[in-house]
């Protein structure tokens, strides 16, 4: 059975003080009602995952006002060069000595507002590895994609340019997959179960032509845009979703924690 994760991606939001209080929320809900112990179960029985990705400065903080190690926590960004001069940016060694657990990469804000190719995201998707950071490696399509009938071909040009040089192993043990149609990203326009299934069930085919059936079943594939309480035990019910990357509605404790249950 592949692990649950309900990653959390705040964005350009949050400051240190956001961040303790958010944590030390999480962890009490997490240790003492009923259905925050029903997570940190599944979280001990490795069924679950609960990830929150802060903005750079205050991962930091986040990594240690952790009193338990149930909440993981995951950088959204960093720059492949081990060092240099490279002015603003943040490499994975940073990261690594900060003891962050995974990194997003290839956010489509990064790829859409930053301008980062394929070719760049496979370098940090390397990089990553390099430092036993485990990434978050998300693809999508644009809306005039999906409605050319380019999804697929989309889709696989980000995959095979990122992974072609990994192995199976690699790939199914420390690589998480996160389809977010860029359309659906903070739009409110949340891309129906189905339709997420099916884009999620042609990403583990491609792991499948590539690496074969174990990567491709134990390979794990998250959905991201516009979830909610409201949407996600339904999206969570498909065969293929293995999970939620969550924006907007991971910034406040009470409906981040709704959509954590919605995982049990
Ligand atoms: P959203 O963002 O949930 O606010 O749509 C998702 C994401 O960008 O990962």
């Amino acid at each position: 059975m592949r692990r649950k994760m309900i990653a959390g991606n705040w964005k350009m939001h949050g400051t240190k003080e956001f961040t303790k209080k958010f944590i030390s929320d999480l962890e009490t809900w997490l240790d003492s009602e009923e259905t925050g112990i029903k997570v940190s179960e599944a979280i001990e029985d490795k069924e679950m995952e609960v990830v929150i990705a802060p903005p750079f400065t205050a991962l930091d903080c986040a990594v240690f006002s952790r009193i338990t190690g149930k909440i993981r926590i995951a950088a959204q960004n960093a720059y492949h060069e081990r060092k240099g001069a490279f002015t603003g940016e943040i490499s994975f060694p940073m990261l690594e000595e900060l003891r962050c657990k995974y990194v997003i990469i290839g956010h489509s804000e990064r790829r859409h507002i930053f301008g980062e190719s394929n070719k760049i995201l496979e370098k940090k998707l390397i990089a990553a590895l390099e430092s036993h950071i485990l990434p978050i490696f998300c693809v999508g399509e644009l809306l005039s994609e999906r409605e050319s009938g380019n999804m697929e071909k989309v889709l696989a040009e980000q995959l095979s340019s990122a992974w072609w040089s990994l192995t199976s192993d690699v790939v199914a043990e420390m690589v998480v997959i996160a389809y977010e149609p860029v359309w659906a990203i903070g739009t409110g326009k949340t891309a129906s179960s189905e339709d997420a299934d099916d884009a999620c069930d042609y990403i583990r085919s491609l792991a499948f032509d590539k690496f074969g059936a174990a990567t491709s079943d134990s390979i794990r594939i998250l959905y991201g845009g516009s979830v909610k309480p409201e949407n996600s035990r339904d999206l969570l019910s498909r065969e293929n979703i293995d999970g939620l990357l969550i924006g907007g509605a991971s910034l406040e404790v009470s409906s981040f924690k709704k959509i954590i249950e919605s995982a049990l």
